[in-house]
């Protein structure tokens, strides 16, 4: 595996205690979702990805089983591929097995430490796939490697829904991003499906409390990274979803009138007062392709699962 190019530290202690305090600063607080990916984030994560109520990933996996074939016609031979978020590198496996000759495997992610243990797993499990791990944050705009040497096209591969972690406004900014990214090839995309608000207030208020321990493991990142000295068991997680803007919002709530500190700064919770953690924006498959149209990118295939949970869309990116 090579590891040249590797930006490993953009998102550690320094960008997260700014965009906290930042956003304990602002009314209402919130702070991004990407600072919830540290080690023990990425672990909580992976746990998430396995719960029953959790239909996103099991339902996102039945689709690639069985569809990957499919998907590896209208990515082609020789293609150069770029996992935007890559985590686990559970998914990419299954397209990598119905791929022709695949030039490189780029997975980009916030949480250094997790990408290259992963990364190098997979390159031991692939000994002929070229595999070039980028730590860093694709959602601002990271200087992606020059070509893969013999690549006949670059392709993204950006599943999970993590595209409903962005405002519709920064998701678009994000496909005409890849638009250019990846011109002469396309983008493979997972979108979570607007459906029946039980479901979805289930898959992120799971029975196991693992969802709860994802959103507080934000706070006691802080403890650990900024010495920070936040009670944890005075916060609680609050997921629901907003029908209006067809998203999941979490939070975390004060559960009584507190103080935290984070180096010296003293910031003053009421109780019932919450920090805005996460979106999760829920599509319809219409809805999507509009999105990917207005950002450049032309929608030519979607797949889904019977119930309609979920989606896999096939984006062409017109060549320069
Ligand atoms: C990574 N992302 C797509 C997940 C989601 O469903 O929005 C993150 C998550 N948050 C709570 N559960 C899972």
């Amino acid at each position: 595996m090579s590891t040249a190019g590797v930006n490993r530290s953009e998102h550690g202690a320094d960008s997260f205690g700014h965009a906290l305090r930042d956003g304990l600063r602002s009314e209402p607080r919130r702070v991004e979702p990407k600072y919830f990916y540290d080690l023990q984030g990425s672990a909580l994560f992976d746990r998430i990805c396995e719960l029953p109520e959790y239909y996103p990933t099991r339902t996102e996996f039945a689709i690639l089983r069985q569809h990957a074939g499919e998907m590896a016609a209208h990515i082609g031979p020789q293609a150069e591929l770029i996992e935007f978020g890559a985590g686990s590198l559970q998914k990419i496996r299954l397209l990598l097995s119905a791929l022709q000759r695949p030039a490189r495997f780029v997975p980009i992610d916030i949480s250094a430490e997790h990408l290259h243990a992963e990364s190098q797993r997979l390159a031991d499990e692939h000994p002929g796939l070229v595999v070039l791990p980028l730590a860093g944050d694709f959602s601002a705009d990271l200087a992606l490697p020059p070509p893969a040497p013999g690549s006949a096209r670059r392709v993204g591969f950006f599943p999970g829904s993590s595209i409903g972690n962005f405002a519709p406004a920064d998701a678009l900014l994000f496909l005409r991003r890849c638009a250019n990214w990846l011109a002469g090839g396309g983008l493979l995309v997972g979108v979570d499906l607007v459906k029946h608000p039980a479901l979805l207030h289930a898959a992120y208020n799971d029975s196991q409390g693992v969802t709860a321990a994802f959103n507080l493991n934000l706070l006691a990142r802080a403890n650990r990274e900024l010495g920070a000295n936040f009670n944890l068991s005075a916060f609680h997680h609050h997921a629901f979803y907003e029908p209006k803007q067809q998203r999941i919002e979490m939070h975390l709530v004060s559960g009584r009138d507190q103080c935290a500190q984070i180096n010296g700064e003293r910031f003053e919770f009421a109780d019932g007062q919450t920090l805005h953690t996460e979106n999760s924006y829920k599509y319809t498959v219409t809805g999507f392709q509009a999105l990917a149209r207005a950002a450049g990118l032309l929608p030519q295939a979607v797949w889904t699962d019977a119930q309609r949970l979920f989606s896999v869309h096939w984006l062409v990116a017109p060549g320069a």
